[in-house]
């Protein structure tokens, strides 16, 4: 009975699946099962009343421990294999596990170049607007200055529309738009994308961005315009700048400058970046009277500035650059390296 015994329990011990404890229920309980039989085969009339008894009780000790012993056996395996098919259906759920991060999306650098600009602008008075990307040709040459014969046409060459109108190509259409909307004195800029028939390259683009600024009132001079451009330079650059202008033709300024920013790199020495020590920024100049009068301005009045900074170009020169395709290139990699505070 001890043998019985131990072995039962070694079995039992080894049973790791229903099956297996089934498989020594019935190798000891069953009806052939070695406790079965020892109970049948015993011959109990050769054993004294005492030993009847005592080999009784434990034969009835064996067979209650055995019961006991496999229906806990059943049960405990009968968890395990729930867990165990459940583990291999049911996705698997860690709490423990850190999660999974989500990308944070993130501001294109024209756009950071662009609300700095505003910023800086807002502070000085200007308002903010915008006119639209397909733009009729009065405001975007006629009323400019630039008559359909004017040579500047050529260089400003843009899609045209089947009905006429054409895809601006540069924010000085806003100019008369918001002349005749807001009247004198104003100041406004006017961010925007512009669009030209180039052949793309490194530095050439069809699609860019530019940033008017147009400010009209009583006694405006160039002394203005430098003023502005520099308070302006010198927040973007976080420094003093020194800036010259040179004459520059552009039919709806009289006169007319490019403004060139001493190279904030080199100081003016001359490098890799600025070539001579100067960099050509901003075309401005201050506004022809002729636009003006296209806006209702009263001209014996009133006299502004205009100038036309380049955004694309500025996002260039304050992150580094070098080719003016990675803009356009909708490439995530080249946007996310631009920190969002500029
Ligand atoms: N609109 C001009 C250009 O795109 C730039 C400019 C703006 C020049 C305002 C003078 C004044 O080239």
């Amino acid at each position: 009975m001890k043998d019985i015994r131990e072995q039962f329990l070694a079995d039992l011990a080894k049973a790791g699946t229903p099956r297996d404890v089934e498989e020594v229920r019935v190798r000891y309980l069953g009806r052939k099962g070695s406790i079965t039989t020892l109970a049948k085969t015993t011959d109990f009339s050769k054993l004294s009343p005492d030993e009847k008894r005592q080999f009784g009780q434990q034969l009835n000790d064996l067979k209650r421990l055995a019961e006991e012993e496999i229906a806990r056996a059943a049960e405990a395996v009968k968890d395990m294999a729930g867990r165990a098919s459940q583990a291999k259906t049911a996705p698997k759920l860690d709490l423990t596990v850190p999660g999974t991060g989500h990308s944070v999306g993130c501001l294109h650098p024209i756009t950071l170049v662009q609300m700095e600009l505003e910023r800086i602008f807002q502070g000085m008075g200007f308002m903010v607007l915008t006119g639209p990307e397909v733009e009729v040709e009065h405001y975007n040459f006629d009323s400019l200055n630039i008559p359909s014969d004017h040579p500047a046409r050529d260089m400003q060459d843009t899609f045209w529309l089947t009905n006429g109108m054409l895809m601006r190509t540069h924010t000085s259409a806003n100019q008369v738009r918001a002349l005749e909307r807001f009247g004198a004195p104003m100041r406004a800029i006017f961010p925007g994308r512009c669009f030209r028939y180039e052949a793309i390259d490194a530095s050439h683009e069809n699609t860019f961005y530019q940033l008017e600024g147009l400010l009209v009132d009583r006694g405006i001079s160039v002394a203005n315009l430098i003023a502005v451009m520099k308070a302006l330079l010198s927040q973007v650059f976080h420094r003093d700048v020194t800036v010259r202008l040179r004459p520059g033709f552009f039919p709806f300024v009289e006169p007319g400058f490019e403004l060139d920013l001493q190279c904030v790199l080199c100081g003016g020495q001359g490098c890799s970046t600025c070539g001579d020590g100067w960099i050509e920024l901003i075309p401005c100049g201050l506004v022809h009277p002729r636009v003006l009068e296209y806006g209702g301005i009263d001209t014996s009045v009133f006299s502004g500035f205009a100038f036309g900074l380049g955004l694309t170009r500025l996002a260039m020169m304050k992150f580094g650059v070098p080719d003016i395709r990675l803009f356009n290139s909708g490439d995530v990699r080249f946007y996310e390296q631009f920190p969002a505070a500029v």
